[in-house]
């Protein structure tokens, strides 16, 4: 059996304007999204899981599970490109707002790439991925997701036009992921922005080098492990997001309730609802997560996070 994880992922700085073409700063998080081929379950333990037959025989999914078409577009590339093969895939979910459906892809495309005998790059993973989840998306997809589930840790990540660039930066303590509860959908929330972009040109090319400018500023204050200050910009980059139509009132009393106890907190990703992201003083975390607790608010703190891995298990 082969068994491949790839990490969910957070946006720190950057979202929007890095479907633009500018940098954005992004991090793994320890929940990952594993994929099993060729065997339906682990020592004979059901998995809680969706199993999907390559050939399209017993094929079943619950009705609810997201993946399921990014997966069938990952097998009908291999099969486009390399050639059909009879297995069968199984994957055990994460929880959702956290990338799944990225990586999803990046866990499949490792595992596949390990059946068809491809001694891929992370590179390779990378550019493989990007096309599929490019086509789930309809196209509009800036592939930082992609790159954080490929390569792990915290990254600086650019896509002018196909040139990808990443780079490996420092990983940040105390930075804890709050579920909004609010369900967001990055499709229309990228198409609104987009069509925001057109009617005021001008302004959005101010709004995105001011972004730039946080983001190189963000690099550098991780690099410095500057804590205090990295939470200062990501308070100067959710104004910003909220400026731009991103925040809702429910989010802004969310954040303005754990602000005793942060150096700072944003929306992260698309906006609107999923998760927000805060860093915490050290000497408040356990404040703030009796905080959320209280208040029945999901929160955890985002441990350091590989990239995708694969392993080979011999059956029993
Ligand atoms: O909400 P998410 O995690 O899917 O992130 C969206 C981030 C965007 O910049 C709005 C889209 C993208 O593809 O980069």
């Amino acid at each position: 059996m082969i068994h491949s994880s790839a990490p969910g992922k957070l946006m720190l700085f950057g979202e929007h304007s890095v479907i633009y073409g500018n940098p954005c700063i992004a991090t793994s998080i320890n929940k990952r999204l594993d994929v099993y081929l060729n065997d339906k379950n682990e020592n004979g333990k059901e998995l809680e899981c969706t199993t999907i037959d390559a050939l399209g025989i017993n094929a079943k999914f619950p009705s609810n599970f997201e993946q399921h078409k990014f997966l069938n577009l990952t097998i009908a590339k291999f099969f486009e490109k390399y050639g059909q093969k009879n297995f069968e895939l199984t994957t055990k979910p994460m929880p959702k707002g956290l990338g799944s459906s990225s990586a999803v892809v990046v866990a499949a495309v490792k595992a596949l790439s390990a059946l068809y005998n491809l001694t891929w790059s992370n590179d390779e993973i990378f550019k493989f991925s990007y096309e599929i989840v490019k086509e789930g998306q309809n196209g509009r997809a800036s592939g930082y997701d992609i790159a954080v589930a490929v390569y792990g840790g915290t990254i600086r990540y650019e896509n002018k036009n196909g040139d990808m660039k990443v780079k490996k930066l420092k990983n940040i303590r105390n930075l804890i992921a709050i579920d909004t509860g609010i369900k967001s959908s990055t499709t229309e929330l990228v198409r609104e922005i987009s069509e925001k972009r057109n009617k005021y040109k001008e302004i959005f090319d101010g709004i995105f080098k001011i972004i730039n400018k946080i983001v190189d500023e963000g690099e550098k204050e991780i690099m410095n492990e500057n804590y205090e200050k990295i939470g200062e910009l990501m308070n100067i980059n959710h104004g910003i997001l909220n400026a731009m139509g991103l925040s809702t009132y429910e989010i802004e009393i969310l954040i303005n309730g754990i602000k005793p106890y942060c150096y700072g907190a944003k929306i992260s990703g698309a906006g609107r609802g999923d998760y927000i992201i805060a860093i915490c003083k050290e000497q408040s975390k356990n404040d703030l997560m009796n905080y959320l607790r209280d208040r029945k608010i999901e929160a955890f703190e985002i441990l350091p996070a590989e990239g995708v891995d694969v392993k080979f298990i011999k059956n029993l």
